[in-house]
């Protein structure tokens, strides 16, 4: 039985999962398990509008397993599977793509930027709302967290829903988002966004010699040692504040603005709290990755229970377009 609502979301295997990922997109999601029946996949087919190797492609994957239950990913209490394993995804995005209007598509954000900007643009990259709108529709979503990036592709999502209903009758479920509003707010070590492919993140499972690097090169202002300073406007004390709790913050604002206490000492600071609250996922992780039979496992056994809810899906869609094989799917 489903319990209501159900929670879904998707992250994509583009490698090194980083603090913006962790707290804009995982752990959002992984905190909703306790109450809601939560699916969580790695999005790999979306992955293929990037350049990646074979061995990129692969690793990636198995990290993206990895690094979830390391974040707490219960398996045996929600569904941890792989979009390439349930490949019914891709009949419900053609289905969906005949009824996409071209003109909305071509306002889709993930489109338009990467064409401003001169990068490649793929028919995969075109098509990315049409597949992320299957992959929420065909599991009948109640609640999808995403971070603000995503609201647009939301957007259509429901868009495409309604249309398919005004045609066959209400067989889609009107999708909810849940818009993350932290998400925007993780900065990177130069206080832009914090995005890998800005170069500015930092990693959540890296070596201790990488946090250093990393906490160090975070950009400050010149202030010196004795000068008060702002809590407020310093990329330290943004990242120090989502892994501390409301009292040490309070505290280490208060030194900010007493003087006396440099960007040194909040680094050290922040390069503690980073290892107090990753050291052991990361422990995890690496353990994980030791075991690949078990995360093949895990991510067998969620792909198969999915594919079960797509097929049957699948088949009222079918049904309701009125294609003849409906009944082969039941
Ligand atoms: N596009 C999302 C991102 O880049 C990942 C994603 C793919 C997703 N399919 C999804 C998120 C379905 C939520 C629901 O972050």
């Amino acid at each position: 039985m489903q319990k209501d609502p159900r929670v879904l979301t998707g992250s994509r295997t583009t490698g090194a999962p980083h603090l913006g990922n962790y707290f804009g997109a995982f752990k959002p999601a992984i905190d909703l398990q306790d109450k809601y029946e939560l699916f969580l996949f790695l999005a790999d087919f979306h992955a293929l509008n990037e350049r990646f190797t074979r061995q990129e492609m692969n690793s990636q994957s198995w990290e993206m397993i990895a690094t979830l239950l390391a974040c707490g990913l219960d398996p045996k209490r929600s569904l941890l599977y792989a979009q390439s394993l349930v490949p019914e995804v891709n009949e419900l995005v053609w289905i969906l793509a005949c009824q996409a209007p071209y003109g909305m598509l071509l306002r889709a954000h993930s489109f338009k930027d990467a064409q401003a900007k001169g990068l490649e643009v793929n028919m995969g990259l075109f098509n990315y709302p049409i597949l992320m709108a299957a992959d929420i529709l065909l599991y009948d979503a109640n609640l999808v967290p995403v971070g603000k990036d995503q609201k647009q592709h939301l957007e259509m999502t429901s868009d495409f829903a309604q249309r398919f209903n005004n045609r066959y009758g209400e067989v889609l479920v009107i999708p909810e988002p849940l818009i993350s509003d932290d998400v925007g707010l993780v900065p990177g070590i130069d206080g832009e966004k914090m995005s890998k492919s800005k170069g500015n993140h930092v990693p959540i499972f890296a070596t201790d010699k990488v946090w250093e690097e990393r906490v160090k090169s975070i950009v400050t202002d010149a202030k010196g040692l004795n000068d008060p300073k702002d809590p407020d406007s310093c990329n330290v004390f943004a990242l120090y504040k989502l892994l501390a709790t409301p009292e040490e913050c309070a505290e280490v604002a208060t030194k900010y603005r007493a003087g006396g206490y440099g960007y040194g000492h909040a680094k050290m600071a922040l390069l503690a709290k980073l290892k107090e609250v990753f050291g052991p996922k990361r422990e995890k992780f690496n353990e994980l990755m030791k075991r690949p039979d078990d995360l093949r496992d895990i991510v067998t056994t969620g792909s198969r229970k999915a594919r079960d809810v797509a097929v049957k899906k699948l088949s009222k869609i079918y049904d309701a377009l009125g294609l003849i094989g409906a009944d082969r799917l039941k």
